[in-house]
């Protein structure tokens, strides 16, 4: 009897193993209930290359065993092979392959003596990885065919996450439990978690990562801190990522022991140079340095009258003998009385051409902060001689952190296809920053992680598909929103149509939905001090930075609300390129959708709609509500195409949600009610809420989750 419970019991466990759905398996599922598995019947190719064992892992989870090897080939074989492979070379294809550089690869199908070979190749092992990956999504995508004629290589040659991991293992921004990075057991001990990470970096074609926060402790260039960098470095590397690491500028004065830190001191230029040596004896193959200096109080050149260009050039100077690069960030502002949104193209535009060629400019998308709807940063296109490269954040620091679905991939598209017209017209985001305008000799893009160590990765199942989509975006921009979540979803849940079309409605629509219930028409910043989750239009804190604030973003009075940064107000309109500071500066003409970021506008102003502002304001906060209701049913009707286990989970997030949504409308209409002494329309939902049990509000937001 008690052999039978405990065999029932071995069962049991099992199925719960195999069965269990924490999201830890992020897109990398592989299940064999996916439609469309192509079987083929040989596998010929490279011996011992990652890309094949990666293959052969990924088959055997879809098919139930490996795929055989050489011999059994019969009619539908796989090849997988770099441009040296013998059996790779008889099919032609030096030429395509030279213009594929390190990481680009063709997957092709070919028919040759009555049997049809699929190849993956490449130039390197890297791109045979990436190939073989392409070729992994479009088995489970049931997209796989036998008329494949697939040239790839990425957007940008520097695809990076950015972690905001301290030391201690607390995540700034993260919402998704401690840091991944277990400094406290290494180098000692070796967490499965960094294997796995990389994998899922690389199937998306991430292939750097910056381990540390950009607020850098000095200690992360310490021995101590660097032979445990080296381990990790060590566990990324076969997938092709670089790692990287955020330094603070004080470090030779803090570590190690100097006077100061000063880039024109002999003595700190020594310290760099040989620190930097010390590196690459450790990590050769080590990526850079990301630099965030002068800003929010951190150290930089400017504390000894230098400028970003010393400070950068400096660094660039000792890591360009082994090939590092030097990523110096434009997020820089202080309170100097003018517009913030103004600053770093103020900073920056005067010092075009004056870096090291080793440098690059990491530039939010928007001017100000991440916020849910920014114009894009206006230095995008104005370096003509630096290069430049985006930073995104894909931790939903402004978006409702890991409770809320907000897929990101249409607020980053929204940016990089803006246009600039630096270069007339069709100067988009995108193209000022991946060579296809500037001749520059670095490309690159940065997403600012939301990877912890819940088991899901990113604290919501629904917040994995923005690493994804990041990483999917960084290889090629171009691709749609819409295609990058169609992949995600029948990678990550189900190919079945019926889940399929309605979740990517709501994922799609989710962005602009958290915008509406949040800050419409262009409001930002209504953040609560201290944390950024929830509504404090009204916040006041005596002595505080007023570009810290609310007020210093909405100005609501009793004539209207919005900053005005027209050439009457702060000018940072004239930042932009015509048509388009033309069509800011004009109210007749400035998107609807920016209106309240570029104009101060009267509450009675007649909007597109023929509503007045304050009633649009009003209809926009409730249609951002009305819209969580609608995932809430979106998603409770499509239980049984979901395991129980994800489920609940969303389930419980969207309640979260729709709370949260309420509560925005509820504080903002409220709040601004008392200027604008118009009624709420009656036509919406009232409020649940008194202003003042709001304004109460203390979140605890030390453990959020
Ligand atoms: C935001 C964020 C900070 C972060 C900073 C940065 O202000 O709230 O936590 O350090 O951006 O990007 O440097």
């Amino acid at each position: 009897m008690k052999k039978i419970a405990f065999c029932f019991l071995v069962v049991f466990i099992n199925l719960f193993v195999v069965h269990a759905e924490d999201g830890h398996r992020l897109w990398l599922r592989f299940n064999t209930s996916q439609e469309g598995v192509h079987h083929f019947s040989g596998l010929m190719g490279d011996n011992n290359v990652l890309a094949i064992n990666e293959f052969q892992e990924a088959w055997k989870l879809l098919t139930g065993s490996y795929l055989p090897a050489n011999k059994a080939l019969t009619d539908k074989v796989l090849v997988i092979g770099t441009s040296k492979n013998r059996t790779i070379k008889s099919f032609g294809f030096e030429k395509t392959l030279k213009s594929l550089g390190n990481e680009g690869y063709i997957l092709k199908s070919v028919n040759k003596k009555n049997k049809i070979y699929t190849v993956v190749t490449a130039n390197s092992d890297a791109g045979l990885l990436y190939g073989v990956y392409h070729l992994l999504r479009l088995i489970q995508t049931s997209q796989f065919d036998e008329n494949l004629n697939i040239i790839e290589k990425p957007a940008y040659n520097h695809r990076l996450l950015n972690h905001w991991d301290n030391l201690d293992r607390t995540v700034e921004r993260g919402y998704a439990g401690y840091s991944i990075w277990r400094w406290d057991e290494l180098p000692a001990k070796i967490s499965p978690l960094y294997k796995a990470y990389a994998r899922a970096n690389a199937s998306v074609g991430i292939n750097g990562t910056v381990l540390n926060n950009v607020n850098a402790s000095p200690q992360i260039l310490s021995k101590e801190y660097l032979e445990k960098v080296k381990i990790i470095a060590g566990e990324l590397r076969p997938y092709n990522i670089k790692t990287y690491l955020s330094i603070n500028f004080s470090s030779p004065k803090e570590l190690g022991g100097l006077k100061d830190s000063d880039p024109m001191n002999p003595e700190v230029q020594k310290w760099w140079k040989e620190k930097a040596k010390e590196i690459y004896a450790m990590i050769p193959d080590f990526g850079g340095f990301l630099v965030k200096a002068n800003s929010e109080g951190l150290p930089g050149p400017m504390d000894y009258g230098r400028t970003h260009v010393d400070g950068a050039n400096m660094l660039a100077d000792a890591l360009k003998p082994f090939g590092g690069i030097v990523m110096w960030r434009a997020f820089v502002y202080n309170p100097d009385g003018d517009d913030r949104a103004k600053q770093a193209y103020k900073e920056f535009k005067p010092f075009d051409g004056k870096f090291r060629d080793n440098v690059i400019i990491q530039l939010k998308n928007g001017p100000v902060d991440f916020q849910p709807r920014e114009p894009f940063s206006p230095l995008f296109g104005a370096m003509e001689k630096t290069p430049v490269m985006p930073e995104l954040q894909i931790t939903q620091e402004y978006l409702g952190f890991s409770n809320h679905i907000a897929y990101l991939a249409p607020m980053w598209k929204e940016c990089l296809d803006s246009d600039t017209y630096c270069k007339g017209e069709g100067s988009t985001v995108a193209k000022t920053t991946d060579g296809s305008i500037y001749n520059q000799k670095i490309t690159a893009i940065a997403g600012v992680a939301n990877i912890g160590e819940d088991l899901n990765w990113c604290g919501n199942h629904f917040a994995q598909a923005n690493w994804y989509a990041f990483g999917r975006l960084a290889w090629n921009h171009e691709l749609t929103s819409e295609q990058i979540a169609d992949e995600w979803l029948k990678m990550t849940f189900t190919g079945d149509k019926n889940f399929i079309e309605p979740v990517k409605e709501m994922m799609l629509s989710s962005r602009e939905s958290v915008v509406k219930y949040m800050m419409p028409l262009g409001l930002h910043h209504l953040f609560a001090w201290g944390h950024h989750y929830g509504p404090e239009p009204w916040c006041e804190v005596p002595g505080a930075r007023p570009d810290w604030l609310p007020k210093y973003y909405h100005n609501a009075n009793e004539t209207g609300i919005g900053f005005d940064r027209t050439t009457s107000g702060s000018n940072a309109v004239s930042q932009y390129n015509s048509p388009l500071r033309e069509q800011f500066n004009d109210i007749g003409t400035c998107p609807e959708n920016l209106i309240l970021w570029f104009h101060h506008v009267p509450w009675t102003y007649g909007m597109k709609s023929g509503n007045s502002l304050w009633d649009e304001l009003c209809y926009t906060y409730d249609s951002g509500v009305q819209e969580v209701r609608d995932y809430q049913k979106t998603w409770d009707k499509l239980e049984k195409y979901v395991d129980a286990e994800r489920f609940r989970h969303v389930q419980s997030r969207l309640k979260i949600q729709s709370r949260d949504a309420v509560w925005w409308k509820d504080a903002c209409l409220l709040y601004f009610k008392q200027f604008s002494h118009m009624p709420i329309p009656y036509d919406i939902e009232r409020p649940v809420w008194e202003l003042e049990e709001l304004m109460k509000i203390k979140l605890d937001m030390t453990h959020h989750n």
